[in-house]
């Protein structure tokens, strides 16, 4: 399919995806992987990220052992732009940044390095930015999570994997009002207090949280903080489906995220395990040659446009 913009017509910014999801090991790559190929197979020009700080290892999904640039070349300021530092890969309108590979330097980010990288991705010339975000939920990950447009939360059916996406979700929304506490330190208490299951003010819900704010602080407070939770809507994507059933296993925290963090996520749906996916993956064949008529990789275009079509994206700050 035609690309959908020339280099002069696009004076927009790109529309930025993250994939996250606490555990590791569940597919946040791949996904994001499949999630861009979907993207540029319908004409858009699309560039995935490896913004797996501590963990960047991308590149061997398109079958790359040592890339030639990477983020760090941006940040060593070898390269001025995330644009110099894409890479072509194999699939028309798709481009690639791969991770730093001195781990380090990014798992432990700087603050004004986080602004200067979230900035540029903000530039890049594409229609779609596609961030694979690490595992866990530290600062960095919710800070990049918490900046797109698109916030996708991966998990498997099982149990272990529906808890750490829940987590996950819960960190996202305490992260959003720590920050916007971190300045006022009676309101910086309550979050903290609200945060620790054991505490014993009963502040056990972000509803009860913003009520508190709004008793005993100012209600404009509560109000601001409500507006921001607003801008948290997950959308939870089931990989590694075995059976129909596993596609709804993100509804449980449907429910719970909207009767204890006030935000609403949707289920995504799912997206089946197919062994010949796992094969090239350790087989690092890259996944631009995925077979267009696996089940997984068809869920995820429909998926994809879905999203496109009836989800307005989030209103960015
Ligand atoms: N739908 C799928 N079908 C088959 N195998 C899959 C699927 N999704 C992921 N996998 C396999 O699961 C493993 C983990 O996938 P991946 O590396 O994408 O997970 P991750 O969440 O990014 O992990 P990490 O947190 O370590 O970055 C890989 O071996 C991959 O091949
Ligand atoms: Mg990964």
């Amino acid at each position: 399919m035609q690309q959908r913009h020339t280099e002069n017509e696009r004076n927009h910014a790109p529309q930025i995806w993250a994939v996250g999801g606490g555990k590791g090991g569940i597919g946040k790559s791949v996904l994001s992987i499949l999630i861009a190929i979907a993207l540029a197979e319908e004409g858009n020009d699309t560039v995935v990220i490896d913004a797996d700080l501590g963990g960047a290892n991308l590149h061997t999904f398109m079958g790359m052992r040592s890339p030639g640039r990477t983020l760090n070349d941006f940040l060593n300021r070898k390269c001025e732009t995330l644009d110099d530092v894409c890479m072509g890969t194999e699939q028309k309108g798709l481009r690639i940044i791969c991770g730093a590979s001195e781990v380090l330097t990014l798992a432990n980010l700087q603050y004004a390095q986080k602004i200067k990288i979230l900035q540029a991705i903000s530039r890049i010339k594409a229609d779609h930015v596609v961030m694979d975000l690490g595992a866990g939920a530290g600062f960095n990950t919710l800070d990049f999570f918490l900046s797109a447009d698109r916030q996708i939360v991966v998990m498997t059916p099982q149990p272990v994997a529906i808890q750490n996406a829940y987590a996950f979700v819960r960190n996202a929304v305490f992260r959003t009002l720590s920050r916007l506490a971190s300045r006022r330190p009676a309101l910086g208490e309550l979050v903290q207090t609200a945060m620790d299951p054991t505490n014993g003010m009963q502040v056990k819900t972000v509803n009860t949280l913003l009520d508190q704010v709004a008793e005993n602080g100012d209600p404009a407070d509560a109000a601001v903080m409500a507006g921001h939770l607003k801008r948290i809507r997950p959308t939870l994507i089931t990989n590694m489906a075995r059976e129909p059933r596993d596609k709804n296993a993100s509804q449980i925290i449907q429910v719970v995220s909207q009767k204890h963090l006030m935000i609403q996520t949707e289920n995504g749906g799912g997206v089946y395990y197919d062994p010949k996916i796992n094969a090239m993956v350790s087989a690092m064949e890259p996944l631009t040659r995925v077979d267009r008529d696996s089940h997984a990789v068809k869920s995820v275009s429909a998926i994809v446009s879905h999203l496109e079509k009836d989800k307005p994206r989030i209103l960015r700050n």
